[in-house]
This record gives structure tokens, C-alpha cells and sequence, in this order.
């Protein structure tokens, strides 16, 4: 038996990145902060929030007070004012480059085409937002470096057919700069962009059910105190005050938010705008420009459902919705799925209490579930599995984007992959395990916290602890079932994991037991 799906696996960027995460998932386990880089940015969204909140109750949002009150801050109490004024710095600069690696990720891991559409362009105004966040946060402090933004952030403006009057006109010497504009951006700074920030994030993760916004706390903890320790060895400091009538001497600039008015400087502000909206339209259009492979939709077979739910709340795409009943039978609702949602994980079939391999049924059929990989094949291939030796054979069942686990080496073992492992149904453990005669099944997904389908190793852990429905039948012994997870071209640490558990299984006697049993049935 080797696959109950049609397995590609990853492709090459992909498994790269597998690769390189492994590394990282040695160092940091369950905390890997590439498995929540969304979570971090919206983390790293809040520290600079506290830490604004602080500032802006000892600064002084007009043109005259500006540069003074934020200086007071970083030098009178550099011991709290400082670290905070740092601390809003360094954390809008870690938000910056979270957004980055999330993008990259999300890419590299062709997480963006079908029904994924949705998040990745609702993540292009995001990248605008944050980025018009920073910049205008550098007016704020009103010293030279914030003069030569605003003049060029303005310049930036007066290609758009906004203004009647030239925005560069307010900046032509220190007289004519506006006290109300300088206001008007402090406000969008304080309250509009924070606002705006919250909606598309709530926006983005529209389609996302369950979306993980917090990181794990060990990570949260460590970031905290990486930007604490950088807050305090590398202070933040303001540069001269404002003076439009002389030209700057040299400045340094952050090159997470600032990066444009260089390039600003070296071409025309023309040029910026055709460059960022071109990238942004040349993004945002990947999910159709990409080559995608045409994949089946969820389909519910109203004789098998019973309209428990089960589905709806487990789909991590939100795509069942349950709707009144339409066959007659003697039920409230049904499952429906919604094609333009479903990204055929199959997680739904794990959910279905009707996905069980006892049933006599031939074909066996449940509630719901995928046409490439019916729940039949899967007990087909595990009864035809157990018919070949050896008789002390582990099941494995493995994912297509994690470990390719039919290239696992060894005799003594059976596997079979399947498009998400939240698809295996607890009565097919069951039924390996007790009728099928296995000593034991292991189940491995994606690595901890990084499930391909984002919720698919949540959901088989729940049910296999007994946690959630559909559960592992209490007769299942616990000890016989191996959960784990590694990335794509981690076969020897998985061998590694699998040997050691045979062992426990041999240490039990149960391998000697049922391997006993198979070879009486057989
Ligand atoms: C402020 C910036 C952003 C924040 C706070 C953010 C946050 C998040 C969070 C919390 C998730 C859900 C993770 C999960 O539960 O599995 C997510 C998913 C996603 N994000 Fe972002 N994101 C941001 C920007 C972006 C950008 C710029 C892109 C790419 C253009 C992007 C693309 C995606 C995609 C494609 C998913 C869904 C992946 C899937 O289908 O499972 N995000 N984001
Ligand atoms: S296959 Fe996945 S996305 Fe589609 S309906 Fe089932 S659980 Fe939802
Ligand atoms: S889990 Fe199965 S029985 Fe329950 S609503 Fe969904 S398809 Fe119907």
C-alpha cells in the first residue's frame, strides 16, 4: 500500500524551505517562530501599540513641542521613556520584516492559489498600511530626518491628483510648514492608522477559521526580551530638530519603512509609485498566474449525513455551511459545502462520526468526502495491507506535504498517504489497530504547529486524546498510537521515532500478541 491520494508532495522551494525550517523547529521546537509569523506580526503590532500609548502621554503633538517632548522622553527617563521609545521603534521594524517572511512563505509554500486567493490579496493593503504607519510615525518626532520625509513623502503625494495646491509647498522653508498638517498626520498616526490596521487584519482572516493570533507564550517571551536587550544596547535617538531652511547633514535611515525615498531620491516619485503599484498588481495577481492543478471539492452524501455539525465547525476554511434539510429524512439540517471555499484537505471526512470502516457497507460511503480519496480506498488499502507481511507491521499514515512516507525504509512497516492526517477518521485507528490486527498506527503530519491545512494535526491530536468528536473509541489502547510530525525530508528522524515506538510496542508485548493474532486470521 503506498498512497490513498494523488501525492506531488512539495515542490522545490518548498522542500527547501522545509529544510531550512527543520533546522530551526531543532532550536526552538513547537516555538518555531516561522510556524507563526502572523501571529508575530499582529504580536509585534501590539507591543508597539503599548509601547505608543506610553509615548503619547508625554508628547507634545504640535510643531513647536514635538522634537523637545520627544526628546525629554528618550533622555529624562531613559530608563523607561528610552526603552519604550525604542521598543515602538525596533517592534514596528520586527512587523516590517515578519510581513516580509510571512509573504515569502506563503509563496514559497504555493499557499495563495484556489480559495486561498482571499488572504494573500487581502494582504497587499496590508503591506501599504504598515508601511504608510511607519512613515508617517517618523514625522512624529519632527527632527531632521522626519523634515526630509515629509518633504518627500509630500512630493510623493503631489503626483496623485489629490490636492489643488502642490503638498511640497507646505515645506518650503520653516514658515510655511502647516501646524494643522502636522496635527492632521500626529491623528492619523494616533487613531486612523490604528483603526484602519485593525480592520484589514480582521479583513484578511475573513476566510480563516480559528486563525492563530497568538504565539505560543515561550516565543512571545523571547521576542519581548530580544527587542528589550536591542532597545537597551542600540537606544533610539532623534536627530537634529527640523530646520527646512538648511539642507541635512548626514542621516541615518530605516531602511524597513524609509527604503523609497532613497530610491525617491535617485529616480522621480513617478518612478516609486509605477515601481510599488506594479509589484503590488504583479503580487496580487499571482494566485491566477500560477499554474494550479484542478482539485476535487468535498462532496456530502445526504444518506450518510445526519446534520451533526461536525464538519462545519472542523472545516479550516469555513466552507460547510449546515442549511435545513432537503431529502426528507427525519434530520434538521444538512451539510452543503460552498465549492468556492473548499481547498480539498479532506478534514471534513475525519470529522464525519459516519466515516467509520466497521460499517458493513460495500462500497462504504460516508456524510462527506473527497472523490480522489474515498474513505473506501482507505479501508481497502488497510485491509489489503495487513494481508501482505510481515505480520508485526506498523501502519503508517502519513501526509503529502510532510514526509513522503511511502520512501520510509524497512520491511516493517505499511503506509499510506493521505492529503491532510485531520482526515483520518478515529474508527479507522480503531479499526486498524483491533480488526485489522496492526500492534500499532502511527499518524504523521506536518510539523508541530505547521499543518499545511492549518488545522488538520489540531484536530486528530483532540480526537485522539479524547477531547474532541468524533473520538478515539475507548477501547483503542492509547499506547498503540504514535501521533507525530516532520517536514518534507525528515524520513530518517521519523524512522528514528518509528523504531523507538516498535520498541515500546515489543516492550509492551503487543507486537508478539497481535502479529500472534494476524498470523491465526490470516
Ligand atoms: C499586518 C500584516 C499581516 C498579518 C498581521 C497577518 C496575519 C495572518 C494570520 C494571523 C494568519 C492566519 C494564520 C493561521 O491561523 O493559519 C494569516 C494567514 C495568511 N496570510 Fe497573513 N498577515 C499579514 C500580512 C499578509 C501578507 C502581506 C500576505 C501576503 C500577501 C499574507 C498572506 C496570508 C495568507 C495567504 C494566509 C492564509 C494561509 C492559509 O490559507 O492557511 N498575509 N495571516
Ligand atoms: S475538504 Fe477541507 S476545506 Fe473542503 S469542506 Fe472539507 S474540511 Fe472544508
Ligand atoms: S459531519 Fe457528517 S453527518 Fe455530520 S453534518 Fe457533516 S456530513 Fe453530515
Amino acid at each position: 500500500m503506498k498512497s490513498a491520494s494523488d501525492r506531488t508532495g512539495p515542490a522545490a522551494p518548498a522542500r527547501l524551505l522545509a529544510r531550512i525550517e527543520a533546522l530551526i523547529t531543532r532550536a526552538f521546537g513547537a516555538a518555531n517562530p516561522f510556524h507563526h509569523l502572523g501571529a508575530l506580526t499582529i504580536y509585534a503590532f501590539y507591543i508597539a501599540l503599548v509601547t505608543g500609548i506610553y509615548l503619547f502621554i508625554f508628547y507634545r503633538i504640535n510643531l513647536e513641542g514635538a522634537w523637545a517632548s520627544v526628546q525629554s522622553i528618550t533622555h529624562e527617563q531613559w530608563y523607561i521613556g528610552g526603552i519604550m521609545r525604542s521598543l515602538h521603534r525596533y517592534s514596528s521594524d520586527a512587523a516590517m520584516l515578519l510581513i516580509g517572511l510571512h509573504l515569502l512563505r506563503e509563496l514559497l509554500r504555493v499557499r495563495l492559489t484556489g480559495p486561498r486567493w482571499f488572504s494573500w490579496v487581502t494582504g497587499m493593503p496590508l503591506i501599504w498600511i504598515t508601511v504608510v504607519f511607519g512613515i508617517s510615525g517618523y514625522w512624529m518626532v519632527w527632527d531632521e530626518l522626519a523634515a526630509w520625509v515629509a518633504v518627500a513623502s509630500a512630493e510623493l503625494l503631489d503626483v496623485l491628483p489629490i490636492f489643488t495646491d502642490p503638498m511640497s509647498r507646505n515645506f518650503v522653508s520653516n514658515e510655511s510648514v502647516s501646524g494643522r498638517l502636522f496635527t492632521l498626520i500626529g491623528f492619523i498616526h494616533l487613531v486612523g492608522l490604528p483603526v484602519i490596521l485593525v480592520l484589514a487584519i480582521w479583513f484578511h482572516l475573513l476566510r480563516i477559521r480559528y486563525p492563530r493570533i497568538h504565539p505560543p507564550r515561550q516565543l512571545m517571551f523571547g521576542c519581548l526580551a530580544a527587542l528589550l536587550v536591542l532597545s537597551v544596547i542600540m537606544p533610539v535617538t532623534s536627530h537634529p530638530p527640523a530646520d527646512l531652511d538648511m539642507m541635512p547633514g548626514s542621516m541615518t535611515i530605516d531602511w524597513f519603512y524609509l527604503l523609497i525615498f532613497p530610491l525617491q531620491s535617485a529616480t522621480s516619485p513617478g518612478t516609486v509609485w509605477a515601481l510599488c503599484t506594479g509589484a503590488t498588481l504583479l503580487l496580487a495577481a499571482l494566485p491566477w498566474v500560477l499554474p494550479r492543478r484542478a482539485q476535487p471539492i468535498a462532496e456530502v452524501y445526504l444518506p450518510d449525513c445526519t446534520g451533526c455539525g461536525f464538519c462545519a465547525e472542523d472545516c479550516p476554511y469555513g466552507a460547510i455551511d449546515m442549511v435545513p434539510r432537503t431529502d426528507g429524512r427525519n434530520f434538521a439540517l444538512e451539510a452543503r459545502v460552498n465549492p468556492a471555499l473548499c481547498v480539498s484537505c479532506g478534514i471534513c471526512t475525519g470529522s464525519c462520526p459516519s466515516s467509520s470502516p466497521y460499517r458493513k457497507r460495500d462500497p462504504l460511503t460516508t456524510g462527506i468526502e473527497m472523490e480522489h480519496v474515498p474513505l473506501d480506498d482507505f479501508r481497502r488499502a488497510i485491509d489489503q495491507a495487513s494481508q501482505e507481511g510481515p505480520a508485526d507491521a506498523v501502519l503508517v499514515i502519513g501526509c503529502d506535504h510532510a514526509v513522503d512516507v511511502s520512501r520510509l525504509p524497512g520491511r516493517a512497516l505499511h503506509s499510506l498517504s493521505l492529503p491532510c492526517i485531520g482526515m483520518v477518521p478515529p474508527a479507522g485507528i480503531g479499526y486498524a489497530i483491533r480488526q485489522a490486527g496492526y500492534p500499532g498506527v502511527v499518524i504523521t503530519g506536518c510539523d508541530s504547529c505547521d499543518c499545511h491545512h492549518r488545522l488538520g494535526d489540531r484536530w486528530i491530536r483532540a480526537r485522539i486524546e479524547r477531547e474532541r468528536q468524533p473520538m478515539l473509541r475507548r477501547r483503542v489502547p492509547r499506547e498503540r498510537v504514535l501521533l507525530t510530525g516532520y517536514k518534507a525530508g525528515q524520513q530518517v528522524r521519523l524512522q528514528a521515532e518509528i523504531d523507538a515506538f516498535r520498541l515500546s510496542l515489543e516492550g509492551a508485548e503487543q507486537l508478539q500478541g497481535t502479529s500472534q493474532r494476524r498470523r491465526e486470521a490470516s
